[in-house]
């Protein structure tokens, strides 16, 4: 008895089945029916009008990337080859505090991202993101979070101060716009210009208009390096005064001074998650990116230059060596002159890196930067890491966690239903891997190159990456916010 109704249209066989729980490999069969997961076990007697032999690969569910900047990317170039190639199949957007909606003046602050630099990516409301990608759907699916700055842009005249109550009630009201929309939370970068005067009282008061929709609230904390103990504190606190789920974004401990302090944040997390809803999410590397910012620079041991609008001879290059070019300039010097432009920092130790990967809740999210011209390789190169690298590799942790990491453990915590595990009745967004092969292949120096390994990948049903190319498919759906789903349990 296969248990289906009707003949399914695709037939996966012999698949060595991760199905996204954490539960061990086991052989069966796929049937894939529409978008969905027909049935899964042993279909030696049922026909389909497609079949793929899966003999000794192994098939997951897609992978999540919890935390992305893709907002343009899914629009502009929307077969999203450097998630696609990785075996990501849902990409959640706006994070950091910044997000393409909403977004309602004419003109930029200089505190913006690199992301909003273009006025026919902006849309005054959420509704009109959505509206955009469901015109002009990409491969991947996506789930969108609205940026606290790019509502401060909005609503404030002047950034460097806390908001008032009006202006607090104003980025409520875009806020509930977005969620209405279907947005599933906001994110805050209290790191970055622009925010970092915001008050914990300004966020949880924004943040509060999510409770009665259960959104999740994504932080940028405002230090990871020497008070990364004090903002993890402070996220956590903003979360329980709004009521709603915290996300603590690429968790790391920043800065040689601060190489260790991961054995201190990690235990935190775990008293924290006793009282609250709070989880977080790490990218596989020693390297963190993001803008040029002359302030930082002399924190990282080393600097890389990723892209440079006013002089882009100097993309691709070591901050130092420009410094000098330059006349023996200080660092900090040289990178006022290269701004705006952005850059790779090597911050983090190796062993912190570890602990976070290898840490039973956390998520896997890339923080991928797909407009720079040299991006950090953890745009093309995240997910394939965790699991050649660190799983297979090196035996930081069962292959079958990683998977798990990647797949039902994001979709539980961003309440992306029948996401993220393979089951009947589930969307068919799935991997079909070589777990002996999979391997990435962007390095710093080359960062723009796809993972090998990656025999197929499908979303809602189509196939989008299949042998090293993309197929033309775009599938993928903006997904709105769901009701009901159980986000963030305590287990
Ligand atoms: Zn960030
Ligand atoms: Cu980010």
């Amino acid at each position: 008895m296969s248990g289906i109704d009707g003949r399914p249209d695709l037939i996966l066989r012999g698949a060595d089945i991760l199905d996204g729980t954490g539960a061990a490999r086991r052989r069966a069969d796929i049937a894939v029916t529409g978008d969905r997961i027909a049935a899964i076990g042993d279909l030696g007697s049922v026909a389909a009008d497609r079949e793929i032999d899966c003999g000794g690969r192994v098939v997951t569910p897609g992978f999540i990337d919890v935390h992305t900047h893709d907002d343009r990317y899914l629009l502009e170039e929307p077969l999203m080859p450097a998630k696609a190639s990785q075996g990501v199949t849902t990409v959640v957007v706006g994070n950091c505090g910044s997000s393409l909606a909403p977004y309602t003046r004419p003109e930029l602050p200089k505190q913006a991202s690199a992301m909003l630099d273009d006025p026919r990516w902006r849309f005054p409301t959420a509704g009109q993101y959505f509206a955009a990608l469901d015109a002009g759907p990409a491969a991947v699916n996506s789930a969108m979070l609205v940026g606290h700055r790019s509502l401060r842009f909005n609503c404030m005249d002047d950034l460097e101060r806390p908001a008032t109550d009006a202006e607090i009630g104003q980025m409520r009201g875009q806020l509930r716009e977005a969620l209405d929309a279907g947005a599933i939370g906001m994110s805050t970068g209290l790191f970055y210009p622009g925010a970092q005067k915001a008050t914990t009282a300004e966020v949880a008061e924004i943040a509060s208009e999510m409770r009665a929709d259960d959104g999740i609230y994504t932080a940028h904390i405002r230090d990871e390096g020497d008070r990364l103990l004090e903002s993890i504190e402070e996220a956590a606190e903003i979360g329980r005064r709004a009521g709603v789920q915290v996300v603590l974004s690429h968790h790391k401990a920043a800065g040689r001074a601060n190489f260790g302090k991961t054995a201190l944040s990690l235990p935190l997390i775990e008293k924290l998650r006793a009282g609250q809803r709070i989880g977080f999410d790490v990218y596989p590397y020693v390297a963190s990116s993001t803008a040029l910012l002359p302030a930082i620079v002399d924190r990282a041991q080393r600097v890389h230059v990723t892209w440079c609008k006013g002089r882009p001879e100097y993309a691709n290059r070591d901050l130092d060596e420009v410094a000098r070019e330059l006349g023996g300039l200080t660092r900090a010097v040289a990178a006022a002159a290269l701004v705006p432009a952005g850059a790779i920092y090597f911050t983090m130790d190796e062993a912190d890196v570890r602990r976070v990967v290898a840490h039973p809740r956390s998520m896997i999210g890339s923080d991928g930067i797909p407009w720079d011209s040299f991006p950090h390789p953890r745009l093309w190169g995240t997910f394939p890491r965790v699991l050649g690298h660190y799983a297979r590799d090196e035996g930081l942790l069962p292959f079958a966690l990683a998977v798990h990491k990647m797949t039902g453990l994001p979709a539980g915590e961003f309440g992306l239903r029948d996401r993220g595990v393979l089951r009947a009745g589930a969307y068919a967004d799935l991997v079909v891997l070589d777990p002996d092969r999979i391997a990435d292949t962007a390095t710093f120096a080359d960062p723009k190159q796809p993972a090998t390994g990656i025999a197929l990948v499908m979303v809602n049903g189509e196939a989008v990456w299949r042998d090293g190319a993309s197929t033309g498919a775009r599938p993928g759906r903006a997904l709105r916010r769901q009701t009901g789903t159980t986000r963030g349990r305590k287990d």
